[in-house]
C-alpha cells in the first residue's frame, strides 16, 4: 500500500451511515470521498466530494471510481466479487484485503476459516437442503440456529429451530438458499473487539464493548462490558490473530459470545468499520472511523484508549422520532444519519452517554 498525502481521493463502495461517517472521519484529515451507491439519496453522498448513483456491478461506475480514487474501500460486506476483481483489473488499491470479503461474505467459508487458525466458534454442519438439515440436527441437538451462508443482516436470513415441529417450516425460510446449522449457543453475554491494523502489519484493539441484541439488531453497546479482565485480554489477542491471519488493512469488527463457563468463541466477523464501535468517536480520541482511515492511508494508527466509559443506543425507526427530547438531555451525544424515510428496524440514528472512567 502507498502512503496517501493529505488531498488525495478515497473511494467508498456503499453509503449508508458507515460510509456517511468514514468520509466524516476522512474529510477531518484532509482527503476526499467519492460514494458509490445506487442510491441517490444514501446518507453519505450528501455529505461527501462527489457520489457515483450506480448498482455495484456498473461497469462503468466502477471504472469512473478506479480513475478518480488513490485507495477504494468499503462499508458492507456485501460488495459482489465481480466489483471487487473489476476494481483489481483496473489497477485500484483495495482495502481491507479482498480475501476478507471473501471470507467474511459466506458464514460456513468464514467459520471454516476461524477452525482453521484455531479460534473457537459455535458447531455448525453445512445444509444444503431439508434432509441434510435432519441430519445436522441429529449431530448437533437441539435448539440450533439456522442461518443463510450469504446475504444475511441484523437477524435475517435466520430460524430458530427449537423443535422437530420447526424443521419444514426453519428450512422453507431459507427459500432454498445454502444454509449453516449452529448450534444455540447459551451465553453469558456478547462482546465485540474493534480492531485496526495499519499497512505494517501492527494492530491495536479498542476495549471490547458488551452488545445487546433485540430480535438480532444491536441495540445497545456498553463499555466496559462487564467481563473478566483474563476474557478481555483473550478476546483483544483473538481479534489481532484474525486481522493477522487475514492481512488485514483497515478496521476489523468481531463480535463473541463469551460463555457462562468463562468459555470464548467468536460468532462473526465484518471487515469493515462496525454498528458496535460507534460509542469510539465520542470515548475515545481516535474513532474506528479514523483509525481505518489512517490504516487505508498508511498513515499512522491513532491511540485506541478511552478517555470516558459510555453507553451507545441505536436509534431503530421511531426511536430517532425523539431528537428534540434527546438534544435537550444534558450528556447525551446525538448522531442522526440524515435517512429521509423511517421504516420500522431501520437504524436512523444512535445516542452515546458517557460516564466518567
Ligand atoms: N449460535 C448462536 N447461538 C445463540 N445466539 C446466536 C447464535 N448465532 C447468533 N445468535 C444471536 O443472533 C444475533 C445475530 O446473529 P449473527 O450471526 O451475528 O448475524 P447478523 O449477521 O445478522 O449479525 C447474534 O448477535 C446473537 O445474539
Ligand atoms: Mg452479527
Amino acid at each position: 500500500m502507498k502512503t496517501l498525502s493529505p488531498g488525495a481521493t478515497i473511494g467508498i463502495l456503499g453509503g449508508g451511515q458507515l460510509g456517511r461517517m468514514l468520509a466524516m472521519a476522512a474529510s477531518r484529515l484532509g482527503f476526499s470521498c467519492i460514494i458509490l451507491d445506487p442510491d441517490r439519496n444514501c446518507p453519505a453522498g450528501k455529505i461527501a466530494r462527489a457520489m457515483i448513483c450506480a448498482d455495484y456491478d456498473d461497469e462503468t461506475a466502477l471504472a469512473a471510481l478506479s480513475a478518480e480514487c488513490d485507495v477504494i474501500t468499503y462499508e458492507f460486506e456485501n460488495v459482489p466479487a465481480h466489483a471487487v476483481a473489476f476494481l483489481q483489473a483496473a489497477g485500484s488499491a483495495l482495502a481491507p484485503p479482498p480475501k476478507a470479503l471473501e471470507i467474511s461474505q459466506d458464514r460456513l467459508r468464514e467459520k471454516n476459516f476461524l477452525q482453521d487458525i484455531g479460534i473457537a466458534t459455535a458447531p455448525y454442519q453445512p445444509v444444503e437442503n431439508e434432509a441434510r438439515l435432519r441430519t445436522a440436527i441429529e449431530n448437533l441437538g437441539l435448539p440450533a440456529l439456522l442461518k443463510t451462508r450469504r446475504l444475511g443482516y441484523d437477524g435475517k436470513g435466520q430460524a430458530i429451530i427449537k423443535n422437530q415441529n420447526d424443521i419444514t417450516n426453519g428450512w422453507k425460510a431459507m427459500q432454498s438458499a445454502p444454509a449453516i446449522l449452529e448450534g444455540f449457543i447459551d451465553f453469558a453475554l456478547e462482546i465485540s473487539v474493534i480492531t485496526v491494523r495499519g499497512a505494517d502489519g501492527n494492530s491495536k484493539t479498542y476495549h471490547p464493548a458488551r452488545n445487546i441484541h433485540k430480535g438480532g439488531i444491536l441495540r445497545r453497546s456498553i463499555v466496559p462490558s462487564g467481563a473478566d479482565a483474563p476474557i478481555i485480554t483473550e478476546a483483544r489477542t483473538i481479534a489481532m490473530k484474525i486481522a493477522n491471519a487475514l492481512d488485514y488493512i483497515g478496521v476489523l469488527g468481531i463480535e463473541f459470545f463469551v460463555g457462562k463457563d468463562d468459555s470464548l468463541m467468536v460468532n462473526e466477523f465484518a471487515p469493515r468499520v462496525h454498528n458496535s464501535g460507534h460509542w469510539t468517536v465520542e470515548a475515545c480520541g481516535i474513532s474506528q472511523f479514523e483509525n481505518h482511515i489512517r490504516a487505508i492511508a498508511g498513515w499512522p494508527l491513532g491511540d485506541t484508549a478511552r478517555h470516558s466509559n459510555c453507553e451507545m443506543e441505536n436509534l431503530i425507526g421511531e426511536d430517532a422520532a425523539n431528537w428534540q427530547a434527546l438534544t435537550a438531555e444534558q450528556g447525551a451525544l446525538l448522531t442522526l444519519y440524515g435517512k429521509r424515510h423511517q421504516r420500522s428496524g431501520r437504524k436512523m440514528g444512535h445516542v452515546t452517554r458517557l460516564k466518567p472512567l
